[in-house]
C-alpha cells in the first residue's frame, strides 16, 4: 500500500512538472506573438503616416496643376486678344492697299513656308508687273509656320499684306504612307482661302506658290478670266498653267483652251466655288489637295481654262517636288514674255456652248494618222494631225513617243478636253483623240 502510494506521488509530481512545462512554453509563445503583433501594428502606423504624406503631396501637386491651368488659360486669352488686334491691323493694312472705290478683281496669295530666297524671287517677279494692277489685285503673303527669315522678308514689302498660319495641331496620319508635309500644305490652303474669302470678303482669289515667276500679261489674263468665271458657271477655275507647256510643245501665246483636267499651279477660283469646297476641303482629303480637286466627285464635270503658253514659271528645284520631275517637266516650261491686252480680246469662243464647236472644227481640220511609226509619218505629211487612241495603255504608248505627260487622274489624261489632248509638234497641232471623243464633240462620219 505504501509502495503504491509512493508510486502515485511520483506520478503526480511528474504530471505537475509536465503541466508547469507546458504552461511555460505557452506563455513564451504568447509573448512572442504579442511582440510580433505590436511590431505589425507599428509597421501599419508607419504606412498610414507615409500614405498621408503622399496624399498631402498629391493634393499640393494638384493645386499647382490647377494654378498652371488657370495661368495657361489667361495666356491663351491674352494671345487671342493679341491675335484679334493683329487681325484688325491687318484688315486696316489691307484696306490701305487698294482704293476704296475700286472693287478688286481678285486677291493674289503667295503660299510660303520656309524658303525666304525663293519667296524674294517670286515677289520681285510679281512686283515687276504689279504696279499698274495693284488696286485690282492686292497681294498677300501667307506664311505657314514661324520661319523668321520668311517673316522678315515678307514684312519688308510695304505694298504687300502679310498673314501667318500657326498650326500646332498634330497631324493625324490615319492612312499609312501619308506625307505629313502635303497634309500640312492642305491645311494651310484651307486656312488661307477661308481668310481671304470669308474674313477679307474677296470675290476671287489667285493662288501662287513661293517658287513662281509670272508673265508680263499675268494680271490682264486673270482679269479677262474673271469675266469668264462670272459668265460661265461650268468653268470651275482659270489656270495659268499647261502641263504640256514645255518649249517644244507650245507655239501660240494667244491660244486658250478648256480642259477637264485641273492644272493647279497658279489658278483663280471664285467665292461660290470655295463655298462649295471649303466645308469638305481637307476633311474628305485622302490624297494631295490638287489630286483631290481632280476627282469627279469634286469637279463634277466642270472645266478649267488653260493657256497654251504658261503664265507662271515654277523655278522651285528644292521643295516638295522631286528633282528629276523638275528637270524633265518644270525647267523646260516656256513662260510667255509678250505683254498681251486680254481685255480687248474676244474670248466668247471659250464659253461652254461655243467651245465644243470651236474645238470640233480644229479637230476636223487635222489629218488622221494611223498605226505605228507615227513621228516618221508626221514628218512626211503637212498640216495638223489627229491620232486615235484605244484606251489608257495605248494613250500612254503614244504619249511616250512624243514625250508629253502620260499620266491620267480619275479617268482623265492631263490637259484633256473631252478625251482629246492637244500639243504642238514643230508648230503643228497634234490631237490625240479618245475612243468617245468625236462623239462627244458632235463629229460624225470621221
Ligand atoms: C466674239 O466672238 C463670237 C464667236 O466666238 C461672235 O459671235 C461675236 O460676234 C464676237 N463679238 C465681237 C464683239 O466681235
Amino acid at each position: 500500500m505504501a509502495r503504491w502510494s509512493g508510486g502515485l506521488r511520483c506520478l503526480l509530481l511528474l504530471a505537475a512538472i509536465a503541466f508547469i512545462y507546458t504552461q511555460v512554453r505557452l506563455f513564451k509563445a504568447q509573448s512572442e506573438y504579442a511582440e510580433k503583433i505590436s511590431a505589425a501594428v507599428e509597421g501599419e502606423n508607419h504606412c498610414t503616416s507615409q500614405m498621408q504624406l503622399l496624399i498631402h503631396q498629391i493634393s499640393m501637386q494638384k493645386e499647382k496643376i490647377m494654378a498652371l491651368e488657370v495661368k495657361a488659360k489667361q495666356q491663351e486669352e491674352e494671345g487671342e486678344q493679341l491675335r484679334s488686334l493683329v487681325q484688325n491691323l491687318e484688315i486696316k493694312g489691307v484696306k490701305n492697299l487698294f482704293q476704296q472705290d475700286q472693287v478688286p478683281v481678285a486677291a493674289v496669295v503667295i503660299m510660303a513656308c520656309n524658303r525666304a530666297d525663293y519667296l524674294e524671287r517670286t515677289i520681285k517677279s510679281i512686283l515687276k508687273y504689279h504696279a499698274s494692277a495693284s488696286s485690282k489685285f492686292p497681294v498677300f503673303i501667307s506664311q505657314d509656320g514661324s520661319n523668321s527669315d520668311v517673316r522678315t522678308k515678307a514684312l519688308s514689302y510695304k505694298q504687300l499684306a502679310y498673314m501667318q498660319h500657326l498650326d500646332y495641331e498634330p497631324v493625324h496620319t490615319e492612312r499609312p504612307g501619308e506625307l505629313i508635309a502635303y497634309y500640312k500644305i492642305a491645311r494651310h490652303y484651307k486656312w488661307a482661302l477661308d481668310q481671304l474669302f470669308y474674313k477679307h470678303s474677296f470675290n476671287r482669289v489667285i493662288i501662287l506658290e513661293d517658287d513662281m515667276e509670272i508673265s508680263p500679261d499675268f494680271f490682264d489674263y486673270f482679269e479677262a478670266g474673271a469675266d469668264l468665271l462670272d459668265k460661265d458657271k461650268s468653268i470651275m477655275a482659270i489656270s495659268s498653267w499647261n502641263d504640256n507647256g514645255q518649249k517644244q510643245f507650245v507655239h501660240d501665246p494667244y491660244k486658250l483652251y478648256r480642259s477637264d483636267f485641273f492644272p493647279g499651279l497658279g489658278w483663280m477660283l471664285s467665292k461660290t466655288t470655295w463655298d462649295e469646297l471649303s466645308p469638305k476641303f481637307f476633311l474628305t482629303m485622302y490624297t494631295y489637295w490638287d489630286d483631290w480637286l481632280r476627282l469627279q466627285e469634286n469637279h463634277r464635270g466642270r472645266q478649267f481654262i488653260r493657256p497654251e503658253v504658261c503664265r507662271t514659271y515654277n523655278f522651285g528645284e528644292h521643295g516638295s517636288s522631286l528633282g528629276q520631275f523638275f528637270h524633265q517637266y518644270l525647267k523646260p516650261i516656256r513662260l510667255n514674255n509678250l505683254p498681251i491686252d486680254w481685255k480687248s480680246m474676244n474670248l466668247t469662243y471659250l464659253m461652254e456652248d461655243k467651245f465644243v464647236k470651236h474645238f470640233a472644227d480644229l479637230v476636223k481640220g487635222a489629218n488622221p494618222l494611223y498605226g505605228t511609226d507615227l513621228i516618221l509619218k508626221i514628218n512626211n505629211i503637212k498640216g495638223d494631225v489627229r491620232i486615235k487612241y484605244r484606251d489608257q495603255p495605248h494613250f500612254e504608248e503614244i504619249a511616250r513617243q512624243f514625250g508629253i505627260f502620260e499620266e491620267w487622274k480619275d479617268g482623265i489624261p492631263r490637259t484633256a478636253y473631252k478625251g482629246v489632248v492637244v500639243f504642238r509638234y514643230q508648230t503643228r497641232q497634234i490631237f490625240l483623240i479618245g475612243p468617245d471623243s468625236l462623239e462627244q464633240l458632235g463629229i460624225q462620219n470621221y
